[in-house]
């Protein structure tokens, strides 16, 4: 029997690492307060045989009392992975900014078949059955179709390389666009972080801004992707995203993620509205963090 990722469009594609999205005991989860309801989960992508979010998540919401441990678990969870970079999110931040407008999503393992290491991180109450894993947040925007990605946590950052679940971060955040249907999810990264490796693999990755000094941290890419499933295995086959180079061509321009002069340049360009500048994702996951990077202009 296959195991670990399975992914069926033309060909099957498997990926062993990913074993643990076989495992009963680790499920998907869906925390939303009860008045959201997201008609027919996953029906945006039907047409891609995705198999990967086969299994029925575990529906909470955060706005029974009940329930707070889960919460409480999530900003343990998040302020844990968040706080090396300072971004750690305040509880009324989750409430506000996210239990309110949003959802939130990501995979949670049952408390018995939890390590050691995940309950200190987590430290669930004693009736708890879940610990969640991972969350990713998003929220609609007035744009029709558009959402915006606010966060992104994996506890694989937090745990020793044997005890992680590979693609645990970018299988969360392909759950919640999957879960939501979702078209355009537009994001806010730092331009050197591991993170974005798995932002740009859900689609073309457009640049918004490349000098963000309305952020806490002006190094702040902000992107949009349409988004698309066929691109989703890539991340793991490490493959350029398919038809990227029958749709942009590279222009002459770089950027060097390092250098705030480059990023303000172009930033200035971005402001001038006259053309539309997208990246690679072939070239962001195959290079080091701190590489300069082409800059693409759709033909
Ligand atoms: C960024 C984050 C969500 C990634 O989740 P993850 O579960 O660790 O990553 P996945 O297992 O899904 O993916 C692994 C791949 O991601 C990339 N990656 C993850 N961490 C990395 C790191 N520290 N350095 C370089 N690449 C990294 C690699 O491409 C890796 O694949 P490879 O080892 O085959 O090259 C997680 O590290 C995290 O929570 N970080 C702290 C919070 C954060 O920065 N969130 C994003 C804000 S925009």
């Amino acid at each position: 029997m296959e195991s670990g990722l399975k992914y069926l469009s033309n060909e099957v594609y498997s990926d062993p690492r990913v074993h643990w999205l076989d495992n009963p005991d680790i499920r998907p989860y869906v925390y939303k307060r009860k008045q959201f309801r997201i008609e027919n989960p996953g029906q945006r992508f039907s047409g891609n045989k995705l198999t990967w979010f086969d299994k029925e998540p575990i529906v909470k919401n955060p706005q029974n009392m009940d329930e707070v441990d889960f919460t409480d678990q999530i900003l343990r969870l998040e302020n844990k992975v968040f706080d090396k970079i300072n971004l750690s999110m305040p509880r009324w931040v989750f409430y506000d900014c996210a239990i309110m407008p949003g959802i939130i999503v990501g995979y949670a393992i049952k408390k018995k078949s939890a390590s050691a290491k995940i309950l200190q991180i987590v430290e669930p109450q004693p009736h708890s059955e879940w610990v969640p894993l991972s969350l990713f947040i998003i929220i609609p925007t007035l744009v029709p179709g558009e959402w915006v990605a606010h966060n992104l946590s994996s506890i694989n950052s937090a745990l020793s390389e044997p005890e992680r679940f590979y693609g645990l971060g970018f299988i969360s955040k392909a759950f919640g666009l999957w879960y939501a249907n979702i078209e355009v999810c537009c994001g806010m990264t730092q331009w050197t972080s591991p993170a974005i490796k798995l932002h740009s693999h859900y689609g073309d990755m457009e640049i918004l801004t490349a000098y963000t000094p309305a952020h806490t941290y002006a190094q702040t890419l902000t992107y949009r992707v349409k988004v698309s499933a066929e691109s989703w295995p890539c991340f793991f086959a490490k493959d350029s995203p398919l038809h990227f180079h029958s749709k942009y061509r590279a222009t002459a321009l770089e950027v060097d993620r390092k250098d705030d002069k480059s990023l303000l340049r172009l930033q200035r360009l971005l402001e001038r509205g006259e053309e539309r500048y997208f990246l690679s994702a072939a070239e962001i996951n195959s290079q080091p963090l701190d590489s300069k990077l082409k800059i693409y202009h759709p033909i």
